[in-house]
C-alpha cells in the first residue's frame, strides 16, 4: 500500500513537471508570403513527371502520376526578384478522378534570415481550385516543431512556356 502511494505521488510529480515545462516557452507566430517560379516543361523544367510518357507531356490528372519538383521561391512575383528558398519534393495525383494531388515538399530556405532551416508541407491539395490549402506539419532549424498551414494561388500561367507563378502564404507556430 505504502509503495503504491509512493509510485502514485512520483507519477503525479512527473505530470506536474511535464505540464509546467511545456508552459515555459510560448510558440511564436511567423507569417510569410512568397512566390514559386514553376516550369512544368521546356529545357529548364522545375517539375518533371517520374511516371511520365516519352512525349514529355505531364499528366497531372492521371491517378498515380508522380512528379518531382525543385522550384525556386522568390521574395516577389517577378522571377528576377531575390530567391529566398527552394520547394523540393514530390506531388502524387492521389484522387481517382484526378482532382487532388498529394503534396510532399520541403521549403528549403537559402536566404540569410532562415538559411539552413526548412518547413515541411504535406497533405492533399485540390489542385484545380483557385486557392489550395495544405498543412505545414513540421520544420527544422528556426522552424523546429513548426505547425500551421500554407495557401497556394496560381497568379500567372503562360501556356507556351509552361510557366506558372504561384503565390504561397504560410502561417506557422514554432519555438
Ligand atoms: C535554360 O537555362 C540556361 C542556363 O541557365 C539558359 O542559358 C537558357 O536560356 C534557359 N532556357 C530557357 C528557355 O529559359
Ligand atoms: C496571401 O498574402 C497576400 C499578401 O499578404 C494577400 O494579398 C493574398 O490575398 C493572400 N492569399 C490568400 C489565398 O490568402
Amino acid at each position: 500500500m505504502a509503495s503504491n502511494s509512493i509510485k502514485l505521488s512520483s507519477f503525479l510529480l512527473l505530470i506536474i513537471f511535464v505540464c509546467s515545462n511545456s508552459e515555459l516557452s510560448q510558440p511564436k507566430e511567423t507569417k510569410m508570403a512568397f512566390y514559386f517560379q514553376d516550369y512544368s516543361g521546356g529545357p529548364n523544367a522545375t517539375v518533371i513527371e517520374i511516371t511520365g510518357q516519352p512525349n514529355g507531356l505531364l499528366s497531372f490528372t492521371k491517378f498515380g502520376a508522380i512528379f518531382c519538383t525543385d522550384d525556386p521561391i522568390t521574395e516577389g512575383f517577378d522571377e528576377s526578384s531575390a530567391q529566398i528558398a527552394r520547394a523540393q519534393g514530390l506531388y502524387v495525383t492521389s484522387a481517382l478522378d484526378g482532382s487532388n494531388t498529394h503534396v510532399l515538399i520541403s521549403i528549403v530556405f537559402t536566404n540569410n534570415e532562415y538559411r539552413g532551416s526548412t518547413l515541411e508541407v504535406q497533405g492533399t491539395s485540390a489542385q484545380f481550385e483557385r486557392v489550395r490549402e495544405v498543412a505545414v506539419v513540421g520544420g527544422t532549424g528556426i522552424f523546429r516543431l513548426a505547425r500551421g498551414y500554407a495557401t497556394f494561388e496560381t497568379l500567372h500561367y503562360d501556356h507556351a512556356l509552361h510557366y506558372a507563378v504561384i503565390q504561397c502564404n504560410v502561417t506557422v507556430y514554432h519555438y
